[in-house]
């Protein structure tokens, strides 16, 4: 059981930690920078296995068009396959869908002869609906390709948000509080 919420301070840190935990996925130091610094425009989730816990946190970038965008997901490596990532990932598609976005979509690394090990990562997104979308050729360097992954968003009825919700274990949803808004693209 997954408790999943927002958090608003120390962000930056709890960012620093995740990335720091995963050197394997978080190779390049000017770019975790980046990433940690982004939070502070992000909205970010939290995931343990209670309220004050961080075992998992998952970035989102809620802009001005109709894809929300995950820019930074992380789980302990201790707590793979324990359900944790999925519970983030849910919660960021009920946050986004509740405020008009109508995809989900993520910038990761497509299959590679050099590195295996955004393999699982792959699989991951893919076993949760996510579509490869489309190869982006040397989009972080030269022969550094970028694979965009794409999930539509559910429209779901109220009461299967709460269902869901409370699939993925949190007490509080991340939604609660936030303010309903109608997304100018819908
Ligand atoms: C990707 C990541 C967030 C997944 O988190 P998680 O909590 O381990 O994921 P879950 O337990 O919810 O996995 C759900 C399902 O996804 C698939 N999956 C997850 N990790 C997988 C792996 N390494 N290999 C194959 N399938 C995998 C499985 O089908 C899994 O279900 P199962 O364990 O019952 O077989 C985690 O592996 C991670 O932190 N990776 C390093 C950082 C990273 O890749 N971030 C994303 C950058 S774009």
């Amino acid at each position: 059981m997954w408790v999943v919420r927002e958090i608003t301070r120390g962000k930056a840190k709890f960012a620093r930690q995740l990335i720091k935990a995963l050197p394997q996925w978080f190779v390049h130091d000017k770019a975790n920078e980046r990433y940690i610094r982004a939070t502070h425009e992000q909205t970010l989730l939290a995931a343990g296995r209670d309220s004050d816990e961080v075992i998992g946190i998952l970035s989102l970038r809620l802009g001005s068009e109709s894809g929300a965008e995950i820019a930074l997901l992380g789980v302990t490596p201790t707590y793979h396959r324990q359900g944790c990532g999925t519970a983030l990932i849910n919660s960021a598609e009920i946050m986004a869908g509740d405020r008009g976005y109508r995809y989900l979509f993520v910038e990761t690394l497509p299959a590679s002869e050099v590195s295996t090990v955004y393999d699982g990562t792959r699989k991951f997104y893919a076993g949760l609906g996510f579509d490869s979308l489309t190869r982006l050729v040397d989009y972080w360097g030269k022969g550094k390709d970028c694979l965009l992954m794409l999930k539509s968003i559910e429209a779901y009825p109220v009461s299967d948000k709460r269902r869901l919700v409370g699939v993925v274990g949190a007490s509080r949803s991340p939604q609660t509080g936030a303010k309903r808004r109608k997304h100018p693209s819908r």
